[in-house]
């Protein structure tokens, strides 16, 4: 009875001593969203429950090899132990409640993470092999994600390729993109300042390098943001030309699968691209002119180059102008 009540005080002791030093260790970033209170409450929980758990474990091992130890002149065994019913209800039990208790709060947190508010921004995001774009309410898009702080947004995200995850560490929550399907993700920042969106899940040989800014301001600067973007959209659309097709085609991150040097990728290389004789996958060959090439970014699949799949390029929602201006820059690619 005696070793049963220095073991409970010794893990009664040490258990707060653990989840300090676990405490202290700083493994989170800062907190900087709403959806984060809820994810670090529970982190906390499960911090506890650890520090309690090694304890249980570590007390009594360490202190039955050193007060049990074989002393000097001792040779024969130990006494076996006997069954103990009543033991071993309690190590059912006591886990059991445990689990089903931390089996509510996770489902109760992950409802936290999920609240809508109505005033909610939807921003479109689209990942792709290696970068990011983010489509805003006025139709401008960026490679930057701004969001103003204390407003919900609702991430509606597609892939264009293959399975990327959205993921922004100070907000904790995290996403799957998932080609041919758009998925939810609600972040109500609650901290000004830069972040840094990164991909959480293997996607290729740059996954490491797809990151880009997150910045959270003031609505006020927010606005400003928005106002400028806008303006130089507008600007980009009324100049036209090779250069505002060049900036369509960074913003759709075509180059991810269009070499410029005339290297095979996913797609046809562009170099030289324009009135050059192309062979299709029926054995037919179409002269890439003006219409062909239209005709290829509305439609992808209406003419497959040979050696090249179908239905690998997404349609891209390009305006007839757009469109225009992307054909004019091609047929800059000598
Ligand atoms: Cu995209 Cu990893």
């Amino acid at each position: 009875m005696r070793h049963f009540v220095i073991v409970a005080l010794l893990i009664a002791v040490l258990t707060p001593l653990i989840y300090v030093g676990l405490d202290a260790s700083h493994v989170m970033p800062i907190e900087a969203s709403a959806q984060a209170v809820p994810v670090d409450w529970m982190w906390n929980m499960d911090m506890g429950a650890i520090a309690f758990l090694f304890a249980l474990v570590m007390v009594p091992l360490i202190y039955a090899l050193i007060v049990f130890r074989r002393r000097k002149g001792e040779s024969g065994d130990a006494e076996p132990g006997t069954d103990s019913k009543t033991l071993e209800v309690t190590w059912t039990v006591i886990p059991l409640v445990l689990v089903t208790v931390f089996a509510y709060l996770g489902a109760y947190s992950l409802g936290e993470t999920r609240l809508v508010a109505p005033n909610a921004m939807e921003i479109g995001v689209t990942a792709h092999q290696w970068d990011w774009s983010f489509t805003y309410p006025g139709g401008f898009t960026s490679n930057e994600l701004h969001l103003p702080v204390n407003r919900q947004v609702l991430l509606k995200m597609q892939s264009l390729d293959v399975i990327h995850s959205f993921w922004v560490p100070e907000f904790r929550v995290k996403q799957d993109v998932v080609p041919g399907r758009t998925t939810d993700l609600r972040i109500t920042p609650t901290r000004t300042g830069d972040y840094q969106v990164r991909c959480a899940e293997l996607c290729g040989a740059s996954h490491t390098y797809m990151i880009r800014s997150v910045i959270v301001s003031s609505e006020a600067t927010y606005q400003a943001w928005v106002k400028d973007q806008t303006a130089a959209a507008a600007a980009l659309l009324a100049q036209g030309g090779p250069a505002a097709g060049q900036a369509f085609v960074v913003q759709s991150g075509c180059a991810a699968c269009h070499s410029l040097d005339g290297s095979k990728l996913t797609g046809p290389t562009w170099r030289g691209l324009f009135g050059s004789r192309v062979t299709l996958s029926d054995g037919t060959t179409v002269t890439a002119d003006e219409a062909y090439l239209t005709e290829s970014i509305l439609d992808p699949n209406a003419k497959v180059v040979r050696g090249f799949q179908a239905g690998i390029m997404p349609k891209f929602a390009l305006t007839d102008d757009q469109v225009k201006f992307v054909v004019a820059y091609l047929e800059t690619l000598k």
